[in-house]
């Protein structure tokens, strides 16, 4: 298949999961979706990776967002698993864990990487809005964990741009200044959409105090 590019749609799936049978759109509903791959069940990385998420339950909930993750384990597996890391990260793994032993998710979502491994999936993540867009894909190597509070970040920002002429700067955390989008021009639609002002360091470069704080 060809390689999934953002604003595509997100493939939709029926798979097996540690919570039973998903069918991936009907699951998401009109939630926003993060879909994550780790290499395999019972590895050190991903087990202190999926504790993580767990604790993150609310601020996932929060932003109307929906997480799974997947591996090419099968769901007996997975069972067990989710055991070891609800005892070793000391949470309650409450998202599913889809199974993907035919690798049907995987070869969906280009999730094998052949020269990385031709048998395993490499760290992927991609969040899908509720239109089921893709939104954010990411790559991580299998030896390296990922942040779960960046993708918190980017959700936020999504979720913001969406709905304001704005866009974030770098390292941008929710409640900071944004910079209102180029493509803004009219002085008076400006002062309409931004009320609290704005500071213009260029006439490309203009910051304002985050709209909906
Ligand atoms: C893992 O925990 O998934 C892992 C650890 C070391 C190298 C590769 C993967």
């Amino acid at each position: 298949m060809a390689t999934l590019r953002l604003g595509d749609l997100a493939p939709d799936f029926e798979q097996d999961s540690s919570l039973g049978k998903i069918r991936f759109h009907d699951y998401l509903g009109d939630s926003w979706g993060v879909l994550f791959s780790h290499p395999a069940d019972y590895t050190p990385v991903c087990t202190t990776e999926l504790g993580y998420t767990a604790k993150l339950a609310d601020e996932f909930a929060k932003r109307n967002v929906k997480v799974l993750a997947l591996s090419v384990d099968d769901t007996s597996s997975h069972q067990g698993w989710i055991q070891d890391i609800n005892e070793t990260q000391n949470t309650q793994v409450n998202f599913p864990i889809i199974a993907d032993p035919d690798r049907v998710v995987s070869e969906l979502y280009d999730m094998i990487h052949p020269n990385a491994s031709e048998t395993v999936t490499v760290r992927s993540v991609f969040v899908i809005d509720p239109s089921k867009k893709v939104r954010l894909i990411i790559t991580y190597p299998a030896s390296t964990g990922r942040n779960f509070n960046e993708i918190l970040r980017v959700i936020d920002s999504l979720q913001l741009t969406d709905n304001y002429s704005v866009a974030t700067p770098v390292n941008w955390e929710d409640g900071q200044d944004v910079i209102i989008v180029p493509s803004l021009q009219d002085p008076e639609v400006i002062k309409a959409k931004f009320p609290k002002g704005h500071t213009e360091i260029r006439p490309y470069l203009r910051i304002t105090p985050q709209p909906n704080k």
